[in-house]
This record gives C-alpha cells, sequence and structure tokens, in this order.
C-alpha cells in the first residue's frame, strides 16, 4: 500500500496547554482545544469562572489537564474570594471546580491535596493571604511539575509492551494536550518513537467531539508519527485487516478492581480487540486510580448536551426535537484489560488483587476520592 509519508510541522511549536505566568498575582494561560487543530488561541484566566467554563467546555481536557487547570483556577479563586476566613476561600474555590466536571478522578484528587496541604499550613503557622497564596501557586506548580515525571515514567514501562506491533489503534486525545506534557497512551507511542519503533498509529475520530480527529492526528504528525484518521465505526474493520497488532488508550477513573471509564467508545474498542485477539492496553497514572470504589458501577458518568450530538461546528445534522442520549464516557470491564500501565510499571493481568500489589502503599491520590 503507498501511504503518503507525514510531514512534521516543528516551524512553530505549539504553546503550552497549560501555563501559569507570573507570581501569586498572575494569571493561567491555556491553550483553546476547542479551536485546534484549526487555529492556535490562547485563553488568558485571569479569574476563577473562567477556568472552570475552560474545563467544562473541554477547551481544556484531558484528566490530568483537568486536575492541573483546577490547582491553579484554586489560585485564582481564593485571591477573588471576599471571605474574611483563609480556609474558607480554599473550601469554596475548591467545591466550585469539583462541580466542573464529575469523571475525572484527577481533579478531585488534586482538589482533596489542595484542601489537606491548607488545613496544615494553616494549622502550623498563622498565614496572610499573599502567603497562602504564593504556597497554592507552589502547589498547582508542583501538581503540574510531577504529572510531567508521571507521564514520562508511563511512556518507558508501556514501551515493551509495543515490541513486535507494528500497527496500534488509540481513541481520544492522551498526549501533550490532556496532560502536563507527552501524555498517557500517547506517551507509550511517543517514547516508543524516541526509541526508534516504527509504529503506524490509528487514530479513533472519537466522536462526539472529535478529540481523536482534532487533537490526537494533530499531535502525531506534529511528532512526524505516522497516523492515519478513522471514523469510530471502522475500528473493526481495520482489525480484521490485521492493521493494528494492539490497542492503547488513556483512562479518567480505574476502579479497585481495574474497571475502566475513558471516553465513550473505549468499550467498543475493547470488545472489538477481544473479539480480533488483540491486546487491549490502558495507560494511567496513579492520579487516575480511585480505590475508594469497588468497580465500575460506581463511576459517576458525565452527561452532556444533547447539541453535541445533533450539531457539528454549529451547524445541525439532525432533526429538531430528537431525543438524545450522550455519554461522556463508558466503562471497560477490567476482564477486557490486558494491562495498565502506570508511572510504576504494567498491572498484569488486571484486577483486585494485582492493583492492591501494585500500589502497596495506598496511593495518596487513590483514597477516599469524592466524586463530583
Ligand atoms: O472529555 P475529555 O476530552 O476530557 O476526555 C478525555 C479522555 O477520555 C482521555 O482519554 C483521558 O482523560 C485520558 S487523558 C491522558
Amino acid at each position: 500500500m503507498n501511504e503518503p509519508t507525514p510531514q512534521a510541522s516543528h516551524r512553530h511549536p505549539p504553546p503550552a496547554t497549560l501555563l501559569w505566568a507570573g507570581d501569586h498575582t498572575g494569571f493561567l494561560r491555556l491553550l483553546d482545544q476547542t479551536r485546534l487543530p484549526v487555529d492556535l488561541v490562547e485563553i488568558e484566566c485571569r479569574d476563577a469562572a473562567t477556568v472552570w467554563h475552560a474545563i467544562r467546555r473541554l477547551a481544556v481536557r484531558g484528566a490530568p489537564a483537568i486536575a492541573i487547570a483546577a490547582a491553579y483556577g484554586v489560585v485564582l479563586g481564593v485571591r477573588e474570594s471576599a471571605d474574611e476566613d483563609l480556609s474558607a476561600r480554599v473550601e469554596s474555590a475548591c467545591d466550585y471546580f469539583a462541580a466542573s466536571r464529575p469523571t475525572a478522578v484527577n481533579l478531585f484528587w488534586a482538589l482533596r491535596r489542595i484542601r489537606e496541604k491548607t488545613q496544615r499550613w494553616l494549622a502550623e503557622k498563622e498565614l496572610d493571604l499573599t502567603g497562602l497564596l504564593e504556597r497554592l501557586l507552589a502547589e498547582a506548580r508542583q501538581i503540574h511539575d510531577e504529572d510531567r515525571q508521571l507521564c514520562r515514567a508511563i511512556g518507558r514501562h508501556g514501551v515493551p509492551l509495543l515490541q513486535g506491533v507494528a500497527g496500534v489503534l488509540t481513541h481520544c486525545n492522551t498526549g501533550g494536550l490532556a496532560t502536563a506534557e507527552y501524555g498517557t497512551a500517547l506517551s507509550v507511542l511517543f517514547t516508543a518513537q524516541d526509541q526508534g519503533l516504527d509504529l503506524h498509529v490509528y487514530v479513533d475520530e472519537t466522536r462526539p467531539l472529535l478529540q481523536g480527529a482534532r487533537l490526537t492526528a494533530w499531535e502525531l504528525q506534529q511528532r512526524g508519527i505516522r497516523a492515519t484518521l478513522i471514523c469510530d465505526s471502522m475500528a473493526a474493520q481495520v482489525m480484521r485487516e490485521g492493521r493494528v497488532q494492539a490497542a492503547i488508550v488513556g483512562a479518567d477513573r480505574i476502579a479497585a478492581n481495574g474497571d475502566t471509564a475513558n471516553k465513550i467508545g473505549t468499550y467498543s474498542v475493547a470488545l472489538l480487540c477481544r473479539a480480533h485477539g488483540i491486546p487491549f492496553y490502558v495507560a494511567a497514572p496513579s492520579t487516575t486510580f480511585d480505590l475508594s470504589i469497588a468497580s465500575g458501577d460506581e463511576i459517576p458518568i458525565e452527561q452532556r448536551a444533547p447539541s453535541e450530538v445533533t450539531s457539528l461546528y454549529g451547524q445541525r445534522i439532525a432533526p429538531e426535537g430528537i431525543d438524545v442520549y450522550n455519554p461522556a464516557f463508558d466503562v471497560t470491564p477490567a476482564d477486557l484489560i490486558a494491562g495498565i500501565v502506570t508511572e510504576h510499571g504494567v498491572i498484569q493481568p488486571v484486577n483486585a488483587d494485582t492493583i492492591r500489589w501494585h500500589f502497596p502503599a495506598t496511593p495518596s491520590s487513590a483514597t477516599a476520592i469524592t466524586s463530583g
């Protein structure tokens, strides 16, 4: 088959997914992902509401990136609050962001970490507002920086799974746009490329909001990785034709038994992989595990606006008044997952025991997390 050589476009490195500009009086700059890949537009967030709405409308999205954005958003929320009580300022900013999106548990992990740290700081020392804001900003920067390192470690641990694999399928977007840098499932593919593996990636477009077509295709192209875009409904045929030997996706919340919530359509990919004898892998940091819930039945699934299904770029594609069901995520049962790559290694097989062994001291990220 004659395949076009991808053109890497490194002429203008794209702006960072998230960037805090300045000190605690500064602001958060986000790359508006709703405009990609056509326009590179940044949003300057100088108040908490701008961050909240950016999360809600997916201008910033992907489980780790949502958590990082909210951590910076708390700085803005605390700064603008009129409450006398500093602890109350932090609590209400965290409550506010907890109501932005319900499924990705990284958000609740970050907010819990911020609440706990705040309690400790305020108990240890008398802080004024500036002192608190400086600490909150340092904490947000640390959450951001730690995620960079988690992504790199996931990439390193995942590459051995792809030895002998020529074609790999992925769903949604799990790269630098969804995280601090490098990504989760895409980090494995980027690291494979760094190590000289020649992979051909099949990218599910990911209806309804097209994170695969708009974001993953763009990120792979930026890096010069061979990529072919397909409609979600083409995955079965792609597998039947023997074009892929593995699938790898990210996650928004993984229960204690390994059931995994990810972008709607992921469950179908896992079922297709089972039918074709292809291993289906998940790549996610410990911050995506929610060991407080036994199974995927307890994962809250975000329901989004019908207009995301009935319209494309403001253009109506379905009849006025049609009933719509639009769950943003689905849950893949653990028994369909061949392995979960984390920053510590690969969980294989995937079940409650292997997950417990993988995190011998329960990860701080994974306990008693409140859903939105
Ligand atoms: O609705 P989104 O775009 O935030 O959904 C994102 C996903 O489902 C990703 O696969 C997941 O967050 C993993 S990101 C590293």
